[in-house]
């Protein structure tokens, strides 16, 4: 260990001692202190009974330094104190103008809602803190589950109506953010379209409030539930940064406010667009969680941090997840023109170069020739598979492989067995146009009967057969979300009761199927968020497999997202956007994700064969690294002409540098690479097919590495490159 200051190391100890304890309650001043080596977030009930905000950033330790929650004085009548006090999770009620946490209305129209602490409750690291209203029996649990290694917060409401009366609920928030009060922070956020998600946007917050929201059912493809929040300084590896994502796959909304009275607000759970959920004496309502943390090393120690929560904590079998296998996807090359010999030629090339999971996709089932029929009718095509799957599924098998299929279950084209017998299971206003979008309707997926027939024909699947992966896919979003069989004040719950039967589908299917694995598709990277990670392994993240632009959507994706959960395939050039870059920067760009190829292995030479062999065996080399280490991005497509991105194991074992280069202009050379996150008195052993890499070096020290760098040769366009450090102890 290196030598601490010891001033450093009294503070180091005293949050080892208090890190035992994550959750401190003064009573004696009405306060709490979550801390944990990363962060620490304070709350205080203030002399009227509201719940304040009280800090949220650095780890502090000492409980005594925070000051107790305190009533403001008005600025003017139009200035009250509610309006200066950070509230914690605020009712919409009196004189209170910001964005509410909750907001409801009564049976005789009175809409006045104003929360205050009754009890709290700790147990490890949770906490429950039981607000209600100053007259009503209408209650709010406030859960907050803190994970000590990475410092993330993780906060949810649970909203109940002990009242004898309905109410209806127009918005439920999971939690209000407060950062420290300030000017010139900024925002980053991720947007996109299909075929271009995740891509990464900064902007200066300035008073007024920035809306983060889906309406389309699912997350979407249009914004991502994620942000961040820095004031103006920060980067990759330097600065202050306050980051959330909120784990819903339906209509979520995220609001970013900063008031007159320099605060900034973050607030954010479900979209209170066309929301109205009604409580019956007796009944509550659980909102999403939204995660919170804060890292003081910049955008990339934030996501590093919530690629660890991921991993370790949301997605299936936690730590010991098997590393993401090598996936051969049919799609590209067959479209819908799937044959059953056509199948097992591609799995034979594709088992020749290493491929351990074969997936086919679209055009097997029912009379799905092309996108306009057969969604609904999950038997395979009679024509293509006269003996069911079962031969295909033994082939791929005795080649080594596993199998998965492609399957869309919330769907139905008219044209489909399923929708001439149930034309009521889609979602539709009676007497109003049924919309198709990709000639397709949306099944009503918060009825039960639907719920039903879904788990039963994915369940069927699953049992009749040895499929080890599914990719569900969503290819469209809502319209017409109507559900007239539903009593009228519950109509609007299908929103929430949608996303909810969702997910219960898909964690009943894994209780029952514990080797199944799943893939969250919807037309590329339409729901990618952490609500569905409990239950996917992987996210396909865009239709667009164009291996430059993915560049741009993978940086995106990673501010939120672990590299294994990155499905990422090798597909044939020109590309969908008519570039063709070399078969080796492909497979670099797709490598630094969960690998799969994508191409018509039938119009592969041998020289792509030899290629793609080596470079299959060299990313079961790095996998591990890539998909279970830390990434550190270190140059961005974004700003640069050349990208590089390094994983670095846990051990330190390994580390693995990739750089791309767009286009050279001449005599410019790549500029210098700077690694991060080695020992500095290491020595690194490296291999690169850069053979100029290392001017006759065979190792470097991490020093060097970290402070002069590499100089990779990326002369042409398209170059691309790797280099493997092996620690040499
Ligand atoms: C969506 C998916 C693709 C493919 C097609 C099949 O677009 O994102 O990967 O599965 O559907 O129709």
């Amino acid at each position: 260990m290196r030598r601490l200051a010891p001033a450093l190391l009294l503070i180091t100890i005293s949050i080892a001692a208090a890190s035992a304890q994550t959750i401190h309650y003064s009573d004696a001043r009405k306060l709490w202190l979550i801390t944990t080596p990363h962060s620490s977030y304070a709350m205080g009930i203030g002399p009227q009974g509201e719940l304040q905000n009280l800090y949220w950033g650095g780890p502090l330790w000492r409980i005594e330094d925070l000051p107790a929650a305190r009533e403001q004085k008005d600025i003017s009548s139009f200035d009250p104190h509610q309006m200066l006090e950070n509230e914690e999770y605020p009712g919409w009620g009196g004189p209170r103008y910001y964005e509410p946490a909750l907001k409801i209305t009564r049976a005789d129209g009175d809409r006045d809602l104003v929360l205050h602490y009754v009890s709290h409750h700790i147990d490890g690291d949770t906490l429950e803190i039981d607000l209600k209203d100053i007259r009503d029996d209408i209650r709010v649990t406030l859960h907050y589950r803190v994970h000590p290694d990475t410092g993330i917060i993780e906060r949810w409401s649970t909203i109940r109506n002990a009242t004898q009366q309905p109410i209806t609920i127009v918005s439920a928030q999971s939690a209000t953010w407060h950062v420290p009060h300030g000017d010139g922070y900024r925002l980053s956020y991720l947007s996109g379209r299909w075929a271009a998600e995740t891509q990464l946007n900064r902007e200066e917050i300035h008073e007024g409030m920035k809306v983060l929201e889906s309406r389309l059912g699912e997350s979407g493809h249009n914004l991502n539930p994620w942000f961040a929040i820095d004031p103006g300084d920060a980067d990759e590896a330097h600065g202050r940064v306050w980051f959330g994502a909120l784990a819903w796959s339906g209509n979520w909304r995220i609001t970013v406010e900063q008031t007159p009275y320099r605060q900034v607000r973050i607030t954010g759970g479900y979209n209170t667009f066309d929301f109205s959920y009604p409580l019956a004496p007796g009944e509550s309502l659980e909102t999403p969680a939204f995660y919170g943390g804060f890292a003081d090393h910049g955008f990339g120690q934030a996501s590093r941090l919530l690629h660890d929560l991921e991993r370790a904590h949301i997605a299936p079998h936690g730590a010991s997840a098997r590393l993401r296998p090598v996936l051969y996807n049919s799609w590209e090359a067959t479209t819908f023109h799937i044959t059953e010999a056509g199948q097992v030629a591609l799995a034979e090339k594709a088992a020749r170069i290493g491929v351990e999971l074969f997936v086919m996709d679209d055009g097997w089932f029912g009379a799905r020739n092309d996108d306009h029929a057969g969604l609904g009718d999950w038997t395979p095509n009679p024509q293509k598979f006269p003996h069911g799957l079962a031969p295909l599924i033994a082939k791929v098998n005795a080649l080594g492989m596993d199998f998965g299929l492609w399957v869309e279950p919330e769907m139905a084209n008219p044209d489909s067995n399923l929708y001439r017998a149930h034309p009521d299971w889609v979602m539709n206003f009676p007497g109003r146009p049924r919309s198709e979008l990709r000639n397709q309707l949306i099944l009503n997926l918060a009825r039960d009967d639907v719920k039903q027939y879904i788990f039963t024909f994915l369940d069927k699947l699953a049992t009749d057969n040895n499929i080890r992966y599914f990719k569900w896919d969503m290819n469209r979003v809502f319209a017409e979300p109507g559900w007239p069989e539903a009593p009228l004040a519950e109509q609007q719950t299908l929103w929430v009761k949608y996303v909810r039967n969702y997910y219960d589908i898909l964690r009943r299917l894994r209780d029952k199927h514990p080797d199944l694995e799943i893939e969250s598709c919807s037309g590329g990277g339409g729901r990618v968020d952490l609500g569905v990670l409990p239950y996917v392994d992987e996210f396909w993240t865009s239709d667009n497999t164009e291996a430059f632009d993915r560049l741009r959507i993978q940086e995106g994706f990673s501010q939120a997202y672990a590299a294994r959960f990155m499905s990422a395939w090798v597909t044939d050039v020109p590309n969908t956007n008519h570039r063709s870059t070399p078969l080796a920067y492909r497979f670099l760009v797709a490598m630094q994700g969960a690998l799969g190829i994508g191409a018509n292995l039938n119009k592969w030479s041998s020289d792509d064969f030899a290629l793609a062999t080596k470079m299959v065996a060299l990313s079961k080399r790095i996998r591990a690294t890539v998909q279970d280490g830390d990434l550190y991005r270190l140059l961005s497509p974004r700003t640069n002409d050349v990208t590089a991105n390094e994983y670095v194991a846990k051990d330190g074992k390994q580390s693995v540098v990739f750089a791309f280069r767009h286009a050279q202009q001449y005599n410019t050379p790549a500029p210098a690479i700077l690694l991060r996150g080695l020992d500095p008195h290491a020595l690194y052993r490296i291999e690169s097919p850069d053979n100029q890499l290392l001017g006759g070096a065979t190792q470097l020290s991490g020093a060097y590495l970290m402070s002069r760098g590499l100089d990779f040769q990326l002369e042409d366009d398209y170059d691309a490159t790797i280099a493997v450090l092996t620690r040499v102890d």
